[in-house]
């Protein structure tokens, strides 16, 4: 399979199709003449495509043309659509970015015998940095599946999770990126409080984040051990550790992923 002229097609271009192609051309894993995107409202798809360079199609080209289709339509339209192009998408593999349609649920609508894998992306793939939670049951071939891997892994980390742990990838992966940027608030309230503009907390902010993460991947050292390290006794880092335990801070961020698969529950 030829990665680097791989062809991808986007059934659906809304904000998180369009996030996806972003990602794919800032990180030139796809060229932008090898895209291909379709929507209904046409003016809109028009906009969205000259602006990328990316070529606007119907969905019967759009699959002709593809070598891989994402699914990128709103999970309750997922059904109708691949319904519809049922018999064009027979041997294509198809990448569902639809939140709650695993792969039982594809199979309920296509039956056996088309190739699919369901995923949930986050939004960082716009910058080439996200992470794309993928089930471990899937229907793509090994070359396809390839494929698959070579294209979006160099958008995001591909980390595979079980049926019944898809959705929770989905939460950690997917949700927690807005929790991030309420911390990333807060702290530059706390700065402004105390006298920095707004300005210099968002320079530093966003760098000690990207640097704190990569130090905690690379180290292979507990969080707790890293804080630790930068906790001096009766000094000023435990004083903010100690308020926000006061504030219950954890309990906080725990009870923030209870509410998400609790709600998830209802949907
Ligand atoms: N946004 C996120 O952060 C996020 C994260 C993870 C997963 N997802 C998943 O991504 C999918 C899309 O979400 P979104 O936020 O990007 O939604 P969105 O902005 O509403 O995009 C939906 C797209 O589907 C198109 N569409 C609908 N019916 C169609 C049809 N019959 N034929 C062709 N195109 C059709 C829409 O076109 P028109 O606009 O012209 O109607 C639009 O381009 C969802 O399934 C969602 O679960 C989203």
């Amino acid at each position: 399979m030829d990665i680097k002229n791989a062809k991808v097609g986007f059934l659906g271009f809304g904000n998180m199709a369009s996030a996806i192609c972003d990602g794919l051309l800032l990180k030139k894993a796809v060229g932008p003449a090898n895209i291909y995107a379709c929507a209904r409202d046409q003016n809109k798809l028009q906009a969205n495509c000259k602006s990328r360079g990316i070529n606007a199609a119907s969905a019967d080209e759009l699959i002709r043309a593809s070598d891989i289709v994402v699914i990128g339509v709103l999970p309750q339209q997922v059904e109708g659509v691949v319904k519809e192009y049922a018999a064009a998408l027979r041997d294509k593999p198809i990448f569902s970015i639809a939140a709650g349609i695993g792969y039982a649920r594809y199979v309920s609508y296509l039956g056996e015998g088309w190739h699919h894998i369901s995923t949930i992306p986050n939004t960082p793939v716009a910058v080439g940095e996200g992470i794309i939670v993928a089930e471990d049951t899937h229907s793509l071939t090994a070359e396809q599946l390839e494929l698959f891997e070579g294209v979006f892994g160099q958008i995001a980390k591909i980390e595979y999770f079980s049926p019944e742990l898809l959705s929770l990838g989905g939460t950690g992966a997917g949700c927690s990126p807005a929790f991030v940027d309420v911390f990333m608030e807060a702290l530059a309230d706390g700065l402004v409080k105390h006298g920095m503009t707004r300005a210099k907390a968002y320079s530093i902010i966003p760098q000690m984040m990207i640097g704190t993460a990569t130090y905690f991947m690379k180290s292979g050292q507990h969080p707790g051990a890293l804080k630790d390290a930068v906790c001096t006794p009766g000094g000023t880092t435990i004083a903010g550790i100690s308020a926000l335990e006061e504030k219950g801070f954890r309990h906080s961020v725990i009870y923030a992923i209870d509410k998400v698969m609790a709600k998830k529950k209802t949907l």
